[in-house]
């Protein structure tokens, strides 16, 4: 079968430039029936010593020091972003602009008003694009939604996530700059709200429907760090640790907490849901394990079930080894890139889009206002 390759022009090359390159690079060998492939055409950078380097060791065609540049190219096809927050719209509306095919780290930009114009621009093109909120593809995670999309649990009552952290404890560690743009406002737009809350909203409407209303509160524990750029003690933007809870759309009632002050977590994404009739529970940590629990279950032998999800039988699994062995964290990017392909042959939205990654922003956006204000908000969102 020929297949048509899908030029890629990636701008970032650190954590998320790697995971997408790898999934770019495997793409084609775990999922063969795929009519497009993905050709490492271009990877851009400021420093061009270190974007070179990159390019030779991952295997990109050639280099740009100017995402400018890369995005008036005609030989790219799609503009991935990998960059900080701050960069997101400014690169997705000019790549749109061009016509490319957008995909682009969460979240989508720092607040609704920044994320809005980059949704107008990708409406007008009409180009395919995604949000890499890329947990949703997990395969535990994707059989959770097949349990609830079949009505396993039946009305659902309770939703409750956390996303726990430990790096940022230490009052020494600086702001802004390379690896530490996470806790400069400027380019982060937010803490924890924005970097790991956004995951956990978005999974959990994809599970449980739109969030309606929130109530938020936020801390930042170390108020003030030196910053990178001026060397000097500057306040902290950044809420440190967020908890909130929210009314969803079909009247259950959720519970979400962040925090990176959590000593002893390092990436402890978790959910549970409770339903009329079963619960199911998930967790970063052990993420091919999905516990289920049915109290339809004979009352002998009810309780929490493990389900190993590596059987060919589950979300994805087919496309990897035998059933007992696992695949990890890396795969869930995999998994979203084969999703593009198949939905571009298809001429089918990839899930989620700009548009739903909006929503992700409102319901964001609204839980710091709501702990800025101490009062209940509305999200606005529309699901
Ligand atoms: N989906 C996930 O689970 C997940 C995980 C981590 C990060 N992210 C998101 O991915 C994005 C990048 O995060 P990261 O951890 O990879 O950051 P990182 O600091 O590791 O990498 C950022 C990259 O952007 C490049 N960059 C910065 N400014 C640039 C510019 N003007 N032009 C070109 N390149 C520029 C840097 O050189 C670096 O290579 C963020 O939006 C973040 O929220 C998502």
């Amino acid at each position: 079968m020929s297949k048509k390759e899908i030029r890629i022009g990636l701008v970032g090359y650190g954590f998320m430039g790697r995971t997408h390159t790898n999934a770019y690079k495997r793409v084609g060998d775990f999922f063969p029936e795929l009519k497009f492939i993905p050709k490492l055409q271009a990877v851009c950078a400021r420093n061009e010593e270190r974007v070179k380097a990159f390019a030779d060791q991952w295997g990109y065609a050639s280099v740009e020091t100017d995402w400018r540049k890369l995005v008036e190219r005609d030989d790219i096809d799609a503009i991935d972003i990998c960059t900080p927050n701050n960069m997101h719209a400014e690169i997705a509306i000019a790549a749109a602009q061009a016509g490319k095919m957008v995909l682009c780290e969460k979240p989508l930009a720092r607040s609704v008003a920044e994320a809005q114009p980059m949704v107008d621009a990708i409406e007008k093109a009409g180009v395919p694009n995604t949000v890499y909120f890329n947990y949703r593809r997990i395969p535990a995670v994707t059989l959770a939604k097949q349990l609830i999309d079949s009505n396993k649990l039946g009305k659902i009552f309770h939703f409750r996530s956390n996303f726990l952290q430990d790096w940022t404890i230490s009052p020494e560690l600086p702001q802004g700059g390379e690896g530490l743009w996470r806790l400069d406002n400027d380019a982060a737009g937010s803490g924890v709200t924005g970097d790991l809350l956004a995951h956990c909203i978005d999974t959990a409407m994809w599970l449980n429907g739109g969030i309606k209303d929130v109530s938020a509160m936020t801390e930042t524990f170390i108020k003030e760090r030196v910053h990178t750029a001026t060397g000097e003690k500057q306040q902290v933007g950044i809420d440190d640790a967020c908890l909130f809870h929210c009314h969803f759309e079909n009247g259950s009632l959720g519970l979400f907490e962040s925090t990176r002050y959590a000593r002893g977590h390092k990436a402890l994404f978790t959910f549970e849901i409770n339903g009329e009739h079963a619960s199911i529970k998930w967790n970063l940590h052990d993420l091919s394990r999905l516990a289920y629990f049915d109290h339809r279950d004979a009352s002998i032998e009810r309780g929490w079930r493990s389900i190993h999800v590596t059987d060919g039988d589950q979300p994805y699994m087919d496309k990897w080894w035998v059933p007992g062995l696992s695949i990890g964290y890396e795969h869930s990017f995999v998994h979203q890139v084969a999703d593009f392909f198949k939905n571009l042959e298809e001429g089918k939205p990839c899930s989620p889009t700009f548009k739903e990654a909006h929503q992700t922003q409102k319901v964001c956006e609204a839980v710091l206002e709501s702990a800025k204000s101490k009062s209940w908000k509305n999200t606005h969102v529309e699901w």
